[in-house]
C-alpha cells in the first residue's frame, strides 16, 4: 500500500542522499538567504506551534477528525497555551479536475470542502493549514502542485489557509540529491512567490527532509521553516544503519551543528512532536515512555523548534498534556530571542545544553543517553558561563526554584531524561 511504497522508495533514497552528502557544495549566497521581507519574518517572529494530521491519521484523516481537533485545542488548553495552526497533512486530495485544472478534496473524507473547515477552525480562533508538494505527485501519491504553483496557491488562499506544508517527493531528484540544490530551490521558489501573489499571509513550511541543506534557503525561497531530518516516528532510537525513518535521538544529533540558521522568521525544523502517540498513531515505532516524551518535549524547545502536536489531542491522557501544555518548558521555545541550544558538554553519554535567553537568562539541559541512572554535574567552565557568577535556579518540569548555584549544575537523571533548568543572575 501506499504507506509501504512510499517508506521503500524513500528510505532507499537515504543511502544516495548521505553518498551525495559529501560532495554537496552550497550554490547559495547566504547573505541573501537572510534577506526575507518584514512580513515574511512577522508570520513566525517565535517558532510555530499547532497540530498537524500525520502522525496520528495519516491517510484516514476527515473533516469530523480535524472538526473535533479544532474542538480539543480550545477545550484542552493548547489553544491557551499557544498551540494556533490545525494543519491537514497529505491525503486529503480527491484529485485534479481535469478540464480546469482545480484541485479538489475527497469528497467523501471531506463532505463540506476545506473552505468551509477552514471557516469552521477560524470560528474556533485558530489557523488552518494544508499540505502539498513540489513535484507531480505527493509522498501518499495524491497530486502534487508542480507546474500548478500559482493556482494551488490562489486557491490556497481563496479557502482560507493560513500554513501550507510543501514536501519534495516526486521531484526528478528526490531519490538521489544532485550535487546542487537548484531544482529544490527553484521548485520552493515557485511556490513562495505563488503564495506571497495571492497577498495572503501564508506561512511556508519546507519539508524537504534536509539532503539539500535547506536551512541555507529555505527563507530566500519564503520559507519560515524547513524539515532538517527525515519522518520522526515514535521511538527513541533506531539502529544506526537506518536512516529512514529516523527516531527522537537522531532528530537532536542532526539540529546539534545547525543552530545559526535558526531564529525569528524561519526556524529549524526536526519535525513534529511524537509525544502522546504511544505506539497508537499512525506512524508507529515501538512506542516511547514518558520520560522519553518529555525529553523530546525538552530538547524541542531548547532548539526553539517549531512544536507540531501529532498525538490524537481529542484523547490525551494526563501525562500527555502536562508534557504538552507545560507553560515554563513552552516559554522557552518561545523566548524572544529565538535562540537555538548548542551543545557545550559531552561525556559518557550525559549531556548538557545551552540556550541564551532574554533578560540574561540562561537555559541548561542536562540530558542522559544511557539506558541506566547517572548522574551529571556540569561546572560553569563546561557550561562557558563566568566564573564566580551565581544564579538562581528553577526547575522547569518541577516548576520550582531549586536554590542558588554559584559553580556547577548536577541532577541525577534516568535513562534518556532531560531536566531543565532556567538559570538568573543572582544578587544575592
Ligand atoms: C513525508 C513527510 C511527512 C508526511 C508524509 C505524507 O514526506 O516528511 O511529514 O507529510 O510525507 O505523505
Amino acid at each position: 500500500m501506499i504507506k509501504f511504497k512510499r517508506s521503500s522508495i524513500v528510505s532507499g533514497s537515504i543511502f544516495l542522499f548521505l553518498l551525495a552528502g559529501c560532495a554537496i557544495k552550497s550554490t547559495v549566497n547566504t547573505n541573501k538567504a537572510n534577506r526575507a521581507t518584514v512580513t515574511d519574518q512577522n508570520l513566525a517572529l517565535t517558532p510555530p506551534m499547532g497540530w498537524n494530521s500525520w502522525n496520528a491519521f495519516g491517510e484516514n484523516v476527515n473533516e469530523q477528525v480535524i472538526r473535533e481537533t479544532a474542538d480539543a485545542m480550545v477545550k484542552s488548553g493548547l489553544k491557551n497555551a499557544g498551540f494556533s495552526y490545525v494543519v491537514i497533512d497529505d491525503i486529503w486530495q480527491g484529485g485534479r479536475d481535469s478540464s480546469t485544472g482545480m484541485l479538489y478534496a475527497n469528497p467523501k473524507k471531506f463532505p463540506s470542502g476545506i473552505k468551509a473547515l477552514a471557516d469552521y477552525v477560524h470560528s474556533k480562533g485558530l489557523k488552518f493549514g494544508i499540505y502539498s508538494d513540489a513535484g507531480t505527485k505527493t509522498c501518499g501519491e495524491m497530486p502534487g502542485s508542480y507546474g500548478y504553483e500559482k493556482k494551488d496557491a490562489r486557491l490556497f488562499a481563496e479557502w482560507g489557509i493560513d500554513f501550507l506544508k510543501y514536501d519534495y517527493c516526486f521531484c526528478p531528484d528526490f531519490v538521489s540529491a544532485n550535487n546542487d540544490y537548484k531544482m529544490a530551490i527553484s521548485r520552493y521558489k515557485a511556490m513562495g512567490d505563488a503564495l506571497k501573489a495571492t497577498g495572503r499571509p501564508i506561512l511556508f513550511s519546507i519539508c524537504e527532509w534536509g539532503p539539500r541543506s535547506p536551512w541555507l534557503w529555505g527563507k530566500e525561497v519564503g520559507g519560515q521553516m524547513w524539515r532538517t531530518s527525515y519522518d520522526i516516528h515514535d521511538i527513541w532510537d533506531i539502529p544506526r544503519n537506518e536512516t529512514s525513518p529516523i527516531g527522537i535521538l537522531t532528530s537532536i544529533d542532526v539540529m546539534a551543528d545547525l543552530g545559526r540558521f535558526s531564529g525569528p522568521g524561519g526556524w529549524n525544523d526536526p519535525d513534529m512532536l511524537v509525544v502522546g502517540l504511544s505506539n497508537t498513531g499512525f506512524i508507529k515505532g515501538g512506542g516511547c515512555n514518558d520520560i522519553e516524551y518529555r525529553t523530546q518535549m525538552s530538547m524541542w524547545c531548547m532548539f526553539s523548534a517549531p512544536l507540531m502536536v501529532g498525538c490524537d489531542i481529542r484523547n490525551m491522557n494526563e501525562a500527555t498534556k502536562t508534557i504538552i501544555l507545560n507553560k515554563d518548558i513552552i516559554d522557552i521555545d518561545q523566548d524572544s530571542l529565538g535562540k537555538q541550544g548548542y551543545r557545550v558538554m559531552r561525556k559518557d553519554g550525559l549531556e548538557a545544553w545551552k540556550k541564551p535567553l532574554s533578560g540574561n537568562r540562561i537555559a541548561i539541559a542536562l540530558f542522559n543517553r544511557n539506558s541506566s541512572d547517572k548522574t551529571i554535574t556540569a561546572s560553569w567552565k563546561d557550561l562557558e558561563m563566568e566564573a564566580g557568577t551565581r544564579y538562581h535556579v528553577f526547575d522547569v518540569w518541577k516548576h520550582s526554584t531549586e536554590g542558588r548555584a554559584d559553580g556547577n549544575l548536577s541532577a541525577n537523571l534516568q535513562p534518556h531524561e532531560c531536566k531543565v533548568f532556567v538559570l538568573s543572575v543572582s544578587k544575592t
